[in-house]
């Protein structure tokens, strides 16, 4: 008999799947959509990286590559935080991974025995949780509202530590509330888990994508942490499946057996493709998107909030709004069930990112044009008149 391992019960399914499948059926019936729910940028790869890509396929370059990546592409991305941050890293340390979730499953794997303790803030992005449950591990999901930005602060580490716990993770900018951790507060945050002997894990996947600052990186603050990024978000490269991690020194020999076990290499075109991705010609598009972004949170913000969404805290990176929607529904799921049904528009439940008052949240993704938007605002409108 075919029976699930018992850690299944504690992996929930991604709920926004089964409203995406939906959506996607009232499409083939013809009803037009808003598409507010996806959390990848509309724009497609960029057209240097698409060409290094075919040319890679064209030289037959598919054959596996190291583990933990081409060296020219660990060396490119030293040299992306040299140029852009003034940090240096040695390439050593960065390991190219199918994806970030590649690089959040090889960081998982290689700390975390079983009853260990991960830190995480709720809401937070919940693929995180189960590369925790995967390798045994517990999660300790921290609530944390617009007080903090919807992050988890030095005081907040402090006072939930425990004997079990091994590890602290931060998303900045944040996946579901665009919000980003001060680099101050972060150097504290790594301060009170080094001093208790954990890991800094931080999530830097949406890093680029920030709109009313410069940015950092948290390799500017200390070398024993772990950086998880990837060319998903900013450098628009999701169904290329690379990202990549910088791990302190000790842990990447660890790293590097793993990745030969588990997936032996990261994948070979897109490793060619994404040395395209740090070019002059590929940033001057990314940045220009950049700027789309910029302009489509400009509008949404403020209209959504227009609506009776509650949006507390201001989101100044990603491509995500939170909304405190407690004025409308008391039902986020169901609310985002009947929006759906009856004008068309896919937007995200809160239940997706944890249970911190998940019913009274839901998340706006601007990845589509400032128009489409826009129609998609005047169905809500519509929408929330009806139900008055
Ligand atoms: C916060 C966060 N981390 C990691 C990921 C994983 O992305 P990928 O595996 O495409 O790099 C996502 C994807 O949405 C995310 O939002």
């Amino acid at each position: 008999m075919s029976r699930s391992a018992t850690r299944m019960a504690q992996i929930r399914p991604f709920y926004v799947m089964a409203l995406l499948a939906r959506a996607k059926q009232l499409e083939a019936e013809g009803r037009s959509i808003i598409h507010m729910e996806v959390g990848e940028p509309d724009f497609d790869s960029p057209a240097p990286v698409v060409k290094a890509g075919q040319k890679a396929l064209a030289e037959g370059l598919t054959h596996y590559t190291p583990a933990m990546g081409i060296p020219e592409l660990r060396e490119a991305i030293a040299g992306h935080y040299r140029r852009r941050y003034d940090v240096s890293v040695d390439p050593a340390r960065v390991i190219v991974t199918p994806g970030s979730s590649g690089a959040l499953q090889l960081a998982m794997g290689v700390m975390i025995n079983p009853g260990d303790q991960v830190m995480m803030a709720d809401p937070s992005y919940p693929c995180n949780r189960n590369f925790v449950s995967l390798v045994g591990g517990e999660v300790c999901l921290i609530p944390v509202g617009h007080e903090s930005n919807y992050q988890l602060t030095a005081a907040a580490v402090e006072q939930h530590w425990n004997d079990d716990m091994r590890a602290v993770m931060v998303a900045s900018p944040s996946n579901p509330t665009g919000t980003l951790v001060e680099k101050e507060e972060l150097r504290r945050i790594h301060q009170v888990v080094r001093a208790n002997g954990g890991t800094l894990i931080v999530d830097e996947i949406y890093q680029g994508l920030i709109y009313d600052e410069a940015g950092y990186t948290a390799l500017e603050l200390a070398d024993d942490l772990i950086v998880i990024n990837s060319f998903s978000k900013y450098f628009g490269m999701t169904g290329w499946r690379l990202g990549w991690m910088v791990a302190p020194e000790p842990l990447v020999d660890g790293i590097d057996k793993l990745a030969q076990n588990i997936f032996l290499s990261p994948p070979t075109p897109a490793q060619y493709a994404a040395l395209e991705a740090f070019s002059e010609e590929t940033v001057a598009i990314l940045e220009e998107r950049r700027l789309a972004f910029q302009a489509r949170r400009d509008y949404l913000y403020p209209a959504l909030s227009e609506l009776g969404f509650n949006i507390r805290s201001t989101p100044k990176g990603a491509f995500y709004l939170y909304a405190d929607c407690r004025g409308l529904t008391d039902d986020s799921y169901q609310f985002a069930l009947d929006l759906l049904e009856q004008e068309g528009v896919a937007i995200t439940p809160g239940r997706d990112f944890g249970d911190n008052h998940p019913e009274v949240h839901l998340r706006f993704a601007y990845t589509a044009d400032i128009a489409v938007l826009r129609e998609g605002v005047e169905r809500i409108a519509r929408f929330i008149a009806k139900r008055a």
